[in-house]
């Protein structure tokens, strides 16, 4: 028996579309400007045919939205929590009341047939709202030592346009900020749609923008003066660029980028299951899915029963028209991105890939691509590297679990995972080995709003969702009273103070775990506040740098340590350092000029820092979601990898321990560039690291010019992170430099923490962002 069509009503989409003259100006100030300049056509990705003539924002459309977000943002901050959750839970009421108009209007816009906009893009935007009204209830009790960052600019694409929306709009409403939001130039209608029901929702003016326009619309965005954070969802190219452009400025950024997502599935696997698992990895919303699972690793004993099982599926997939309920499959976004499709496809032929393509009619007319399998892929391939971003899935095949996890790992990417295997030990083995944000268990593409998504390395960082993504659109009360750090000259040695009798020694390099000559053979002498020099110290260079990352990269079994081990260590940091704190105090005396007093307290407040840090190694722990879908999300907060520490030229002790022990208690190994004109607590702690069993590489020391040395450490590709703390040129530099690899940074935009209050300086502010967290999604119960 054939299928027949099975065409949902696009009537009442039409009328809203003809409700609106077919034309549509931005949404500003809560209603519609009217559309004057320069406009661009919307149309429907299966037809061809235009749906709508759209503004195109410039920089004066992009200044009027900023000022209104401006302007409502203080009230919006001001209504109560839950005032400011009966206005979420209302637009998630008004989601579902719309739900059908949403979903054609989405389905017509983007091409995705309308069976995923009912059942997922719609209600899942609602649960989005719902979920977040709850966190805005809940903000004073759960968030009151953080406020919201202020006025939020948003860029998302086209693949979810609805979906990516709510990701956005629902965190910035909860926590008290006011949004501009920019949708995709190929999907702008549901935007348009959800802004107009927004105003029958009752949302306040101007807590709601949006500007239609491309890239350079986009642009004008990102780079507003008036923007305090970036949401940004897209390529992986235009998420470097944003990290370039807003370096140095203290908007908060956070990026949703790329994938190149293995699938990976084992001989025990229920192989069925899997195969219905790559139909939903990589042929729903035909690929263009940045968690898509688009590299299959499947195990060599199975391989070609899987691979026979999945092209058998996939002669059985239709491809049609977006509004016909019947469909597995139908139009790809844009020409553009057909064209696209069809070139990697080729190239991947001509790579020597087998292609296998199922003898299927397509509608004609329209940009239809059909579901594309190619194996015997080589790993280094463009296309098990590339993001094609389409119905592609790419095979090759593996002999160990650990060559699996080699394989997968083979990326620049990291956002997801999907493992498939009936034995537990395994599975769980293995998602612990995955560098992703993201691993499903017997699953994939399973998304919830309770539930943390985003990537590591250049998938991106920060989170959507959850707790974890409430973070992202908060700043610490803690930090609202940092004050610029006053500009320090260089201390000049006076008249006798080359040749002081102090000078006994040259404090060399530390690098895992042995002293070492600075490669250059320079050293640089320290100063007294008088002018006197108190000793010399290695001047670091490049290469120096260079042989601390791949130090810290051997001490590779220090993240897999307990928390109770790594605790161990710490404390033991702390007891060797108290052995010899009049020692330290005095040392901070000489340096830097304060009070004995003063010194002995800053000495006392480090042993009691590392304290804390050797308590929460074994307690900052993450939580488990329980999303409306089967199974849980277990929430593990893992360390970030290599980490750069420029430490803060004040504090030499304290400032140096601040970062040094949050870091190494949640698994990560460092290379600190120590206070530039106040070294020597570094290269005294040393001697303390050296005696109190900390695994060689785990604590990298090299001394010299921080603003250099930093540089040199930000575009170092191996380096994951970088923590910043100096001049606001030190955390320009920093972030710019780190857009290469997408490494997190942490920067204070030279406005000084205050390193003595323990509500500014330690605790869970500085373990947030000493990890990210995993979402590992397994099975539980029925
Ligand atoms: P894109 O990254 O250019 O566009 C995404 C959004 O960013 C759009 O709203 C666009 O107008 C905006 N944009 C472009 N340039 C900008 C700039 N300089 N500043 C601020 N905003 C800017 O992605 P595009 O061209 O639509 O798709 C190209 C490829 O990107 C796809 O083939 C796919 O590989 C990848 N992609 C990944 C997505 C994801 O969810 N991770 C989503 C869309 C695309």
């Amino acid at each position: 028996m054939d299928y027949g069509p099975a065409p949902e009503d696009d009537a009442p989409a039409r009328d809203w579309l003809n409700r609106h003259g077919g034309t549509f100006g931005h949404f500003i100030g809560g209603s519609f400007t009217k559309p004057k300049g320069e406009t661009f056509e919307t149309s429907e990705p299966a037809t061809g045919a235009v749906l709508a003539s759209i503004a195109q924002g410039d920089g004066s459309d992009v200044d009027k939205a900023v000022k209104e977000a401006r302007k409502a943002q203080k009230s919006w901050a001001a209504l109560t929590g839950h005032q400011r959750a009966r206005h979420l839970y209302a637009l998630a009421r008004t989601i579902q009341r719309n739900a059908r108009l949403l979903a054609v209007v989405e389905s017509l816009d983007n091409g995705k047939p309308v069976r995923e906009t009912r059942d997922i893009d719609v209600p899942l935007a609602a649960r989005h709202f719902y979920h977040h009204a709850g966190w805005a209830q809940l903000m004073g009790s759960e968030f009151s030592d953080h406020q919201p960052v202020g006025v939020v600019g948003q860029v998302i694409p086209w693949n979810f346009p609805l979906l990516m929306l709510a990701w956005k709009i629902a965190p910035a409403l909860a926590m008290g900020n006011t949004v501009v939001l920019k949708p995709a130039e190929f999907t702008p209608l549901t935007a348009l749609l959800f802004a107009e029901l927004s105003q029958v929702a009752g949302l306040p003016d101007g807590v709601l923008n949006i500007v239609t326009g491309d890239g350079k619309t986009g642009a004008a965005l990102v780079e507003h003066d008036g923007i305090d954070k970036v949401a940004f969802t897209g390529s992986t190219e235009v998420g470097r660029h944003i990290r370039k452009v807003t370096a140095g400025s203290g908007k908060s950024l956070t990026l949703e980028l790329g994938g190149k997502s293995p699938f990976i599935v084992f001989e025990d696997a229920d192989l069925d299951a899997a195969v219905e698992g790559v139909v939903d990895a990589i042929w729903f919303n035909q690929g263009q899915v940045c968690c898509a699972g688009s590299r299959i690793l499947v195990q060599e004993g199975v391989a070609e029963t899987f691979l026979k099982r999945l092209r058998a599926r996939m002669d059985y997939l239709r491809v049609g028209q977006p509004l016909d309920k019947s469909i597995d499959m139908a139009a790809i976004v844009a020409p553009v991105q057909l064209e696209r499709i069809e070139r990697m496809v080729a190239q991947g032929v001509e790579e020597g890939a087998k292609l296998h393509q199922p003898q299927i009619e397509l509608p004609k007319g329209g940009c239809f691509f059909p579901p594309t399998l190619l194996s015997d892929v080589q790993p280094t391939a463009t296309v098990a590297t590339e993001e094609i971003f389409g119905p592609v899935v790419v095979s090759m095949t593996f002999r160990t679990p650990d060559e699996a996890v080699q394989l997968a790992n083979h990326s620049r990417y990291g956002l997801s995972a999907s493992v498939w295997s009936e034995s537990i030990n395994l599975s769980l083995e293995v998602a612990a080995k995955l560098e992703a944000g993201v691993v499903w268990v017997n699953g994939t593409n399973m998304l919830d709003a309770a539930v943390g998504f985003g990537g590591k390395r250049e998938s991106g960082f920060g989170r959507e969702g959850g707790r974890e993504g409430c973070y992202d659109y908060l700043r610490p009360k803690a930090w609202a009273k940092n004050k610029p750090r006053a500009t320090t000259t260089p201390t000049k040695p006076s008249a006798s103070g080359f040749a002081p009798a102090a000078v006994d020694r040259t404090a060399k390099l530390f690098i895992g775990g042995k002293q070492a000559r600075p490669d250059g053979n320079y050293s640089r002498p320290i100063y007294s506040p008088k002018g006197n020099v108190l000793a010399e110290v290695g001047e670091g260079n490049r290469k120096d740098i260079r042989n601390a990352v791949e130090a810290a990269r051997k001490a590779a079994s220090w993240p897999s340590r307990p928390g109770h081990s790594r605790a161990q260590i710490i404390y033991y940091i702390a007891e060797n350092l108290s052995a010899r704190s009049d020692e330290f105090a005095a040392r901070l005396k000489d340096m830097t000029g304060s009070t004995a007093a003063a010194a002995k307290t800053e000495v006392e407040l480090s042993i009691d820092r590392l304290f804390t840090y050797g308590a929460w190694a074994d307690k900052f722990e993450g939580p488990i979601h329980q999303p409306p879908l089967r199974g849980v999300a277990l929430a593990i907060p893992d360390p970030l990898g290599i980490v750069g520490i420029v430490c803060p030229p004040e504090a030499p002790l304290l400032g140096l321990i601040s970062a040094v022990a949050p870091l190494i208690a949640m698994g990560n190994r460092v290379v600190v560039i120590p206070s530039t004109p106040h070294p020597l607590s570094a290269t005294d702690f040393y001697q303390v690291l050296e005696t109190s069993d900390v695994p060689a590489g785990v604590v990298n020391i090299v001394t010299g010019d921080a603003q250099s040395l930093a540089g040199t450490l930000a575009a170092h590709n191996d380096v994951d992170a970088v923590w910043a703390f100096g001049s606001a040129e030190l955390s320009k530099l920093v972030e710019e430099k780190s857009a290469g690899n997408l490494k997190r940074t942490f920067v204070d935009y030279g406005r000084a923490i205050d390193w003595t209050d323990p509500t500014a300086a330690e605790g869970q502010l500085f373990l947030r962002r000493a990890t990210e967290y995993k979402n590992v999604w397994i099975p539980y119960g029925e």
